[in-house]
């Protein structure tokens, strides 16, 4: 189903504890996800990725829609060697919600 930004802002209740989203957002234990759609994985300047990271951006891994979906479901299968400590969101409905909500912040 389409995801829905409202919905997607409470769902990233579960990320913002790492990350940090707007106007003038920082560094928090992962990097800012301003204009994240897109973006090539493990390449913002100033934020220390694991070696995981910065080379599957390196082998092309660009967070389009499709790819951050499947990341979200479960990080550490997607990326593996990724320092995001994080497990992964379960149902279908929230991976497309906060994808909504964090494509606001992104273009
Ligand atoms: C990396 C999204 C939850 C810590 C990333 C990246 C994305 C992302 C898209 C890749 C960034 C890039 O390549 O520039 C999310 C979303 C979350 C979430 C949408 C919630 C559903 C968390 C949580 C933590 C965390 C809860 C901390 C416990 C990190 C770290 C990285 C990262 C440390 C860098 C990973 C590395 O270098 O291997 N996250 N994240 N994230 N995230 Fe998250």
């Amino acid at each position: 189903a389409e995801g829905d930004p409202a919905a997607g802002e409470k769902v990233y209740k579960k990320c913002k504890v790492c990350h940090m989203v707007g106007e003038g957002a920082k560094n928090r234990v992962g990097p800012p996800l301003n204009d994240i759609i897109g973006r090539q994985a493990g390449t913002l300047g100033g934020f220390n990725y694991s070696p995981a990271m910065k080379k599957a951006g390196e082998e092309g891994l660009v967070w389009t829609e499709e790819a951050m979906a499947e990341y979200l479901e479960a990080p550490r299968k997607y990326v593996k060697g990724t320092k995001m400590a994080f497990p992964g969101l379960k149902k279908e409905q929230e991976i497309a919600d906060v994808i909504a909500y964090l494509k606001q912040f992104s273009e």
